[in-house]
């Protein structure tokens, strides 16, 4: 089977793409490269002794996919090409918006034309908003404070429509919790573009010497220790999700939340890195981040009754690749 990754040289995307080879399929990527690197496809090629087809080109470019389309018999797509900066967001909301939005649209418009009828999307646990822990699948989403979040809200309802509308069509919305980690071989993993936004590149960048210290935003939410309290997931258990995601695909829309269900603080999270790597990360309190809430994570009864799916990679295991692949990419 031919599945078309679109994102598929970054973070998740090429953590996918070897769970995607080694399940037995083919993978071609539709990557633009704005914030990632061929190298990364390379290196999954050389995990998985397997070939990829890539092809450079902007899926918002409806000329371009459709040649792709032309080219090669696409059974199924997992989409997640996108730009994925809160705070950039705010400030270039025209460019996320159009980015994130009208990809979605050429995808779902080539994918009917083609007859092409799975279709995996990468959406986001900020989606949820301001709701009460758990997040559940079911609630209803509450405004995001960011085009980014936004733009995934609009992307969800403009392929729930059109799933309505398309006889067959099968689409998965995947809400992923904090993806963290690398595959374990130390090859593959997460590069932030400039300073680190999300809390692990932090610690390992701080870890490394790159940064000095981390500023732990806030120690005054209510949870137990006052630091905020997220779902981290590893990324390889992600991947093994969307794959668990396409075998499942049904006619019509189905949405998952992809965590683990547990809630680790950000006090945690360093306590847990600093003895699973034996390095010790300087830290101060300043205030809290903007946009922040106290507590997110996941119920993630549905896709473990649903596609079998369980994430079961610990905090630790997390932490220990994420140390690796830092080491080996510094
Ligand atoms: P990433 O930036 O590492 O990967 C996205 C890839 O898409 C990059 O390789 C980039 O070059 C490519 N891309 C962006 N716009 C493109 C376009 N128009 N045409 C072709 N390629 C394009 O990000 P990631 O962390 O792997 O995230 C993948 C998806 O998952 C995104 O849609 C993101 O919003 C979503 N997501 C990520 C997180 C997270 O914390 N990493 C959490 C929830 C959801
Ligand atoms: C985690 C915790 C911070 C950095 C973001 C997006 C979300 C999704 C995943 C795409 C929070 C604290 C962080 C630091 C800190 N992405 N923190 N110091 O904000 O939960 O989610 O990434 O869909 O949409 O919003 O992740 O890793 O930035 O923060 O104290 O330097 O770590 O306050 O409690 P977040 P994060």
């Amino acid at each position: 089977m031919n599945i078309l990754v679109t994102g598929g040289a970054g973070y998740i995307g090429s953590h996918t793409c070897i769970s995607l080879l080694e399940a037995g399929y083919s993978v071609i990527v539709a990557d633009n490269l704005c914030n990632s690197k061929i190298e990364t496809l390379k290196r999954v090629m050389k995990i998985t002794n397997k070939e990829i087809i890539f092809y450079k080109i902007d899926v918002t470019n409806e000329h371009d996919v459709e040649e792709l389309f032309e080219k090669h018999s696409i059974d199924g797509i997992i989409h997640f090409a996108g730009l994925k900066a809160v705070g950039e967001s705010q400030k270039i909301p025209l460019i996320y918006y159009y980015n994130n939005i009208v990809s979605t649209i050429i995808l779902a418009k080539v994918c009917e034309k083609y007859g092409v009828k799975r279709f995996v999307f990468s959406s986001s646990a900020t989606v949820y908003g301001e709701n009460q822990v758990p997040f559940f699948e079911n609630m209803n989403l509450m405004p995001t404070t960011n085009p980014y979040g936004e733009s995934k809200v609009i992307s969800e309802r403009i392929l729930t429509d059109v799933a309505k509308e398309i006889p067959g069509f099968s689409v998965a919305i995947l809400r992923y919790f904090n993806p963290v980690g690398a595959h374990e071989s130390g090859l593959i993993g997460e590069v932030p573009n400039g300073n680190p936004n999300n809390l692990m590149p932090y610690i390992t960048q701080v870890a490394v010497g790159k940064l000095d210290k981390l500023r732990i935003f806030g120690d005054d939410y209510s949870t137990f220790d006052g630091t905020g309290i997220r779902d981290y997931i590893h990324v390889m258990d992600l991947a093994e999700g969307h794959v668990a995601a396409l075998r499942y695909l049904k006619e019509g829309v189905q949405v998952y939340n992809l965590g683990t269900g547990k809630g680790t603080s950000v006090i945690e999270l360093v306590r847990a890195f600093e003895e699973a790597n034996n390095i010790k990360i300087p830290y101060e309190i300043v205030s809290r981040r903007h946009g922040d809430i106290a507590a997110c994570y996941a119920d993630v009864t549905k896709a473990s009754r649903e596609l079998g799916w369980r994430a079961n990679r610990s905090i630790r295991s997390m932490c220990e690749d994420s140390w690796r692949f830092e080491l080996n990419n510094k």
